[in-house]
């Protein structure tokens, strides 16, 4: 677990931070109003985004890293090597770092299964300037797996 700010990180991890919260503004979350942006990419560099998509009976609301993650799947991609979020909400301030819920986190997991690689997880503040980095491991320790390679 590393915290760092925007400027520190890599081009490749500035690009999809960048999209996460290009894409953060169609996120329908008339509920919450708690807009949040993902983007991830895959092991052959294509990279994609999704968002928070909320429904009257909450508990059919869909996060937006899942969103992005199933979208990726749809278009063929599914061998995840980084994933970013951010999130806007008038009712978070600058200190606040968005982290995925624990079912994003076992989502996040089972990409890390297809594509054998420990994702790399880049969280932000709403304004890019507190982030966090780390990885599926790191989040979800003993973690529920079915078989001895994930
Ligand atoms: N949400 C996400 O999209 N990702 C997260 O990592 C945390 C929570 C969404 C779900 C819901 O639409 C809203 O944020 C408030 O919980």
């Amino acid at each position: 677990m590393e915290t760092t700010t925007f400027e520190k990180l890599n081009d490749e991890q500035k690009k999809l931070l960048n999209e996460a919260e290009v894409i953060l503004k169609n996120s329908y979350s008339p509920y919450s109003k708690f807009k949040v942006g993902a983007a991830l990419l895959t092991e052959d560099n294509k990279l994609f985004t999704g968002t928070n998509f909320e429904n009257a009976s909450f508990g059919a609301s869909i996060c937006a890293e899942r969103a992005c993650i199933s979208g990726a799947n749809s278009n063929g991609y599914n061998r995840v090597k980084k994933i970013a979020i951010i999130a806007k909400s008038d009712k978070i301030n600058s200190d606040f770092i968005v982290s995925p819920c624990g079912i994003c986190r076992q989502v996040i997991l089972e990409s890390a299964k297809i594509s054998e690689v420990d994702i790399e997880i880049i969280m932000s503040n709403k304004d890019k300037t507190k982030i966090i980095i780390s990885t599926i491991n790191e989040l979800l320790p003993l973690a529920f797996k079915l078989d001895k390679y994930n």
